[in-house]
């Protein structure tokens, strides 16, 4: 498995695959309304036009795409790993390639507003609880943050 920058031509795969893993890995933690939020948000377009503002990485396995994790300022955001690959690490290596990435931009500190579905699993990766908040759109998650 390598991790890359996004490319354009990813734009369509990555798009159903952050869409596949909302639908079947947020939605007994959220309500159908903000899954269908998240699902219209996440479309190529959007991603092609984000990647401008922001850095996306994916995890691939020769052509398949696995894995998305993007870095806005100081912030992680947008980290999916596909259902059927998940609890193999990828997500671990999503992250700790961003935090190297960080890094060495000259970041000392790294947030990110977890969902409740994956608040275990950034706290084993070092993430700390900051507070809890209500997202608008989607409702409730959690701040955290990590020094590097
Ligand atoms: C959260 C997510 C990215 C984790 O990716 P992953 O590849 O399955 O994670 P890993 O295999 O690297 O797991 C690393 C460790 O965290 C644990 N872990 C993974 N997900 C967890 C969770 N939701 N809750 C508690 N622990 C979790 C694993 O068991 C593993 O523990 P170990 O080191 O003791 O074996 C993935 O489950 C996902 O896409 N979730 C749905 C989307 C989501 O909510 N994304 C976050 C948006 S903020």
């Amino acid at each position: 498995m390598k991790i890359r920058k996004f490319l354009q031509s990813d734009a369509a795969e990555l798009s159903k695959l952050m869409r596949e893993t909302v639908v079947k890995s947020n939605s007994a933690d959220y309500s159908k309304e903000a899954v269908r939020c998240l699902v219209d948000e996440y479309t190529a377009e959007r991603l092609i036009k984000d990647s401008k503002k922001m850095h996306i990485f994916v995890a691939s396995e020769e052509s398949k795409l696995l894995g998305t994790i993007s870095l806005v300022g100081d912030r992680v955001s947008r980290m999916f790993v596909l259902p059927e690959f998940q609890g193999q690490k990828i997500g671990s290596k999503l992250i700790r390639c961003v935090e190297k990435f960080a890094k060495k931009e000259g970041k000392t500190i790294l947030r990110v507003r977890s969902s409740l579905t994956a608040y275990g699993f950034y706290q084993k990766l070092g993430y700390q609880k900051t507070r809890r908040a209500s997202n608008k759109f989607v409702g409730p998650i959690v701040w955290m943050k990590k020094e590097l």
